[in-house]
C-alpha cells in the first residue's frame, strides 16, 4: 500500500520518460578529443580474423544522414524482421532480453512497401505477421531531420508498468538495454539487405505517443528506425 503523496515505480518511471523526452543539446568543449596515452602503459592485443559476412556486417554498419524510398518488397521486410526482431530457430528471439520477458515491442509504420497498405501495424513475432493498427500517417512529422524519407519505419515501444511489475526499480533500464540490442540487429540485418538506417533516439514523443501510436496509452516508445535506401549511390560499396 502506498501512504499518501507516494507515487509508484510506474508513475517515477513514466515522469522520467515524460521529462526526458527533449533535452537540449550540448556538445561541451573538447569532449570528442582523442585522449592521449603514454604507449608505454598500454597492452596491446591481437585479433584473429572471423567468418567474412558476420565482419561485413560488422564494419558495414553505419547511421545513415539521409535516406531516400526505393523498391522494398513485403518478402524483404518480412525478412528483414524475421531476423532483426523475430524468433529465429529453436523458437528463441535474435536478441536477449531480461528473464526471456520482451518488454519491448515493435511496431512498423508503412509508408512505401509494395503488398502492404500504408499504415501503423504491430508486429507479432510468434506469428511473424503484422496486425493493422491504424491507417496512413507522417512518419516525417515525428522526426527532426528533415533529409529521412523511409519505406518504412520501425518504433520499438515498452509498457514501463509491465516492466515494473516484474523488474521493479532496474525495470527501465532493462528496456532501454533491450532495445539497444534490438537497434543493433536491426542495423546489421539492414546492411546484410543494403538498406540504409538511421537509430534515432531523439524524436517528438508527443507525435508518436498522439498520432501513430493513439491505442497504446500505456507504452513509451524508446527508438525510432527508419529504413530505406541510402541517398549516395555508392554508400553500399563503401
Ligand atoms: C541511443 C542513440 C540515439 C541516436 N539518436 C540519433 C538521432 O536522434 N538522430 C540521428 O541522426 N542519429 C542518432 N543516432 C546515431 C548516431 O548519431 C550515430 O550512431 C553516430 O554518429 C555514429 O555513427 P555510426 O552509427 O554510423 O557509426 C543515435 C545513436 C544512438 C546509439
Amino acid at each position: 500500500m502506498l501512504g499518501e503523496g507516494e507515487v509508484t515505480m510506474e508513475e517515477i518511471f513514466k515522469n522520467y520518460h515524460q521529462v526526458s523526452s527533449w533535452p537540449p543539446i550540448r556538445k561541451p568543449d573538447g569532449i570528442h578529443k582523442k585522449k592521449k596515452h603514454d604507449t608505454a602503459e598500454l597492452v596491446k592485443l591481437n585479433y584473429q580474423k572471423l567468418n567474412q559476412e558476420l565482419v561485413n556486417s560488422l564494419i558495414g554498419r553505419k547511421s545513415a544522414k539521409a535516406i531516400k524510398k526505393g523498391e522494398l518488397s513485403k518478402d524483404e521486410l518480412g525478412t528483414f524482421l524475421k531476423w532483426s526482431v523475430g524468433i529465429g530457430s529453436s523458437n528463441r528471439r535474435t536478441y536477449p532480453s531480461a528473464g526471456g520477458l520482451y518488454t519491448n515491442q515493435v511496431f512498423i509504420v508503412a509508408n512505401e512497401v509494395d503488398g502492404i497498405t500504408e499504415g501503423v501495424y504491430s508486429y507479432l513475432p510468434d506469428e511473424h505477421a503484422l496486425q493493422h493498427e491504424k491507417g496512413a500517417v507522417q512518419i516525417k512529422d515525428a522526426l527532426v531531420q528533415s533529409d529521412i524519407d523511409c519505406n518504412f519505419c520501425l518504433i520499438i515501444a515498452a509498457n514501463i508498468g509491465n516492466a515494473a511489475s516484474h523488474y521493479g526499480e532496474r525495470s527501465y533500464r532493462f528496456c532501454l538495454l533491450e532495445a539497444g540490442h534490438m537497434v543493433q540487429n536491426i542495423m546489421l540485418v539492414a546492411n546484410a539487405l543494403h538498406h540504409a538506417v538511421a537509430p534515432i533516439g531523439g524524436f517528438k514523443d508527443s507525435v508518436v505517443n498522439e498520432q501513430l501510436l493513439p491505442k497504446h496509452k500505456s507504452l513509451s516508445a524508446f527508438y525510432l528506425v527508419p529504413v530505406g535506401f541510402s541517398c549516395k549511390w555508392n554508400e553500399a560499396m563503401e
